[in-house]
């Protein structure tokens, strides 16, 4: 029987998983760390610690959820970035070292890979080619996607990441971390039409996004309003960023001639997201579900298993906290036990 173990820590969610094919995931556990939000965002060494702390006892407990001892795996796929080098090197250290002490193969993971390929693990999965969404805390990006390891980058931000304003304008209205769900539930009591946000780079021909003009927009209204308006700005600040992502996956959809959309990382769990853009492009949305949207271990260990040809076992511990996608090629293999 193959089972893979998947290792998520590249940022501040520690996530543990067994995906074995034909049955999906099958034991999973996510540990969010909640030191981060008092300092208004994520602080490495703090993360590194905590990955550290929680992970040895976590793989423990979803070998036991699954029956299986770790001799009994097929591999063991970690996410090698991108993402903080610190937190990136505890769940290498991690894998690769009990990949070898269990004679398994070890598969480092793209972390956005993982992301994009997870909606692939619900009951209605896309066929390829599709177009991807990829909105994260880090990344903005539309790709196209003709397979496993066959991306085309279509468009990008040029400043901020669509999570990474949501937790901007999170940190101006006073609200915790992360700043996504705690604007969304703000601009729910909010009215979207009371402020003028505009939509940028909506205008201009092409498929980059650009957020930063939103955040000093949002900076600008809550210095001449007070703490009574801060769910109108709240609502219409996710209004604006929700608008440009819909028109630029309608047009990114048109310029591809593909039929299926995929949205994946932490923002596409955003419900007004979802919402909107299976209003603006009905029955051709596929999404994670919402606890497979941030960061977790079963999105690596999936996409661990479309790698599990490449898993090395020279027992080399090597992350990349940057790391392009389009670096990325179909799965290969060549490298399987080490050569
Ligand atoms: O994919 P993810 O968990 O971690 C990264 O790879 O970065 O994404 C985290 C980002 C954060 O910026 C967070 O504020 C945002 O996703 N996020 C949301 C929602 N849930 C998480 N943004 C908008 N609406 C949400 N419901
Ligand atoms: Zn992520």
């Amino acid at each position: 029987m193959q089972s893979l173990l998947g290792i998520e820590t590249s940022c501040d969610e520690t996530g543990v998983a067994i995906f074995r094919p034909g049955h999906g995931i099958v034991a999973e556990l996510v540990y969010t760390q909640a030191d981060h939000a008092a300092f208004g965002g994520v602080v490495p060494e703090l993360a590194s610690r905590d990955h550290v702390r929680k992970l040895p006892a976590m793989i423990r407990e979803v070998l036991e959820q699954a029956g299986l001892r770790a001799r009994e795996l097929s591999g063991v796929a970690y996410t090698a970035g991108p993402g903080l080098a610190g937190a990136l090197l505890v769940g290498a250290s991690v894998g690769v070292g009990l990949a070898r002490a269990a004679s398994l193969p070890a598969i480092a993971v793209h972390h956005m890979e993982g992301h994009l390929l997870s909606p692939l693990l619900e009951a209605r999965p896309p066929r390829f080619p599709f177009v991807a969404l990829l909105v994260s805390g880090g990344h903005t990006m539309l790709v196209d996607v003709r397979g496993v390891g066959r991306y085309r980058l279509l468009g990008e931000t040029l400043d901020d990441a669509a999570g990474e304003a949501f937790d901007k304008t999170a940190r101006l209205l006073g609200l915790g971390f992360p700043g996504g769900p705690e604007v969304a539930r703000l601009a729910e009591h909010g009215d979207p039409e009371r402020f003028d946000f505009p939509r940028p780079m909506v205008n201009r021909p092409g498929l980059d996004f650009s957020f930063s003009g939103l955040k000093t927009h949002t900076r600008q209204l809550v210095g001449r309003t007070g703490p009574v308006d801060h769910a109108d700005i709240a609502a219409g600040f996710e209004r604006a960023v929700v608008d440009t992502l819909v028109i630029k996956c309608r047009r990114a959809l048109r310029e591809t001639r593909y039929g299926q959309l995929v949205i994946a990382g932490g923002v596409s769990a955003n419900q007004r997201l979802r919402a909107a853009l299976d209003t603006a492009l009905p029955g051709q949305v596929y999404y994670p579900r919402p606890e497979l949207c941030t960061d977790n271990g079963a999105m690596i260990a999936h996409a661990g298993w479309h790698r599990r040809h490449e898993g090395k076992t020279d027992g080399q511990i090597a992350v990349r906290p940057r790391w392009p996608l389009e670096e990325l090629r179909a799965p290969g293999r060549s490298e399987v036990g080490g050569r």
